[in-house]
């Protein structure tokens, strides 16, 4: 078993664990009921087991609310690669072990579980293609059994498509709206039982883009389905209170796979109308998801992360 982490706080705050009973003697140990969540559930914890300093595991973060297995845990869709691996690391350095997911790029996935790693947090690598609800519900129960549960969810995967209307065919049309939008709703659903089990506030957190404000010319798809994940998320933030946030990042142009076919003419037009004059970084976008999944009076909202390019 590993060390469980139990900050001095939690030892006196009953109104987040309550010592039934504390056994003496040794080998002893202590059982909490935790009150939060629909189901209580009693745990056994030796003393042995039991450090109250934050151990190097636990990162030097903002995660300071171990669950009654001592280390939440979270579902990063499409995180072998650009946002959703910056994600990924963010969650690991503030404390979290990750499932980290991919569609068909498995050693980058299997190298940023290796950065996880190095970072002292725990993860497990899962390809799922999460436009499949099968496939999907794999990528959650693994990570569940892996983890003993899950407290937050990030869905991050996504793809893009350049092409304008009249030669858009209804296909790809579709293509797009299933990797996009049905893959939140798949993942979000498969996590849902586990969220509700959750003692760390959970949130599910959705990647939308600035398109979803603006639209997008040669990419209608693409915007639609970005327009309808602030739907779902303002949708599932109404239907999963109070126990489970949910909101939305909205990114504009940040520098990943996913824009860097621009040609240098088109760079020069894209940071012309970006007030703060550079790029995003995933960094940027990881930054707000970690404030979203900690700010606990936020739901339902969008936070725009765009360098100024759209305002309000
Ligand atoms: N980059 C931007 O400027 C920008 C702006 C606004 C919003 N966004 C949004 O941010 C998110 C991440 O974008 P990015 O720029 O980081 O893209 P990226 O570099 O192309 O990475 C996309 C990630 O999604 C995964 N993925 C794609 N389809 C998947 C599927 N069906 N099942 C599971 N995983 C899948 C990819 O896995 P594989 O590696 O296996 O292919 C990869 O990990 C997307 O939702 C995107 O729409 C990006």
């Amino acid at each position: 078993m590993r060390p469980f982490y139990l900050p001095k706080y939690l030892l006196s705050d009953v109104s987040r664990i309550s010592v039934r009973s504390v056994s003496g003697g040794s080998p002893g140990g202590f059982v909490f009921q935790r009150r939060t969540g629909l189901n209580a559930q009693a745990v056994t914890i030796e003393f042995a087991d039991v450090i109250t300093t934050p151990p190097a595991a636990v990162g030097t973060g903002k995660s300071s609310r171990p669950t009654v297995r001592g280390v939440p845990a979270t579902v990063v869709t499409g995180s072998s690669r650009g946002i959703g691996k910056a994600i990924a690391l963010r969650f690991a350095d503030d404390g979290y072990d990750v499932a980290v997911n991919y569609r068909s790029s498995e050693d980058a996935a299997e190298r940023v579980a290796d950065e996880i790693r190095d970072r002292g947090q725990e993860a497990i690598v899962v390809g799922a293609d999460v436009s499949d609800s099968d496939a999907a519900a794999r990528l959650v129960d693994a990570a569940a059994d892996a983890f003993g549960g899950i407290d937050h969810v990030v869905n991050n995967a996504g793809i893009d498509q350049h092409v304008r209307t009249e030669d858009l065919e209804p296909d790809d049309f579709d293509r797009i709206m299933d990797v996009n939008v049905n893959s939140a709703f798949n993942v979000t659903k498969a996590a849902l039982p586990y969220l509700r089990e959750s003692a760390d506030e959970p949130s599910v957190t959705k990647v939308s883009s600035i398109l979803a404000h603006t639209g997008a010319a040669i990419e209608c798809h693409y915007a639609s389905s970005k327009g309808a994940l602030l739907s779902l998320t303002r949708s599932h933030a109404s239907d999963f209170a109070p126990e489970i946030r949910v909101n939305a990042v909205a990114p504009g142009h940040v520098e990943t796979d996913m824009t860097s076919d621009r040609t240098p003419d088109e760079k020069r037009e894209e940071l012309a109308a970006i007030p703060v004059d550079r790029y995003g970084r995933p960094e940027d976008i990881a930054e707000a998801v970690a404030y979203l999944r900690d700010a606990t009076f936020v739901t339902g909202e969008t936070l725009n992360v765009n360098g100024g390019e759209r305002m309000g």
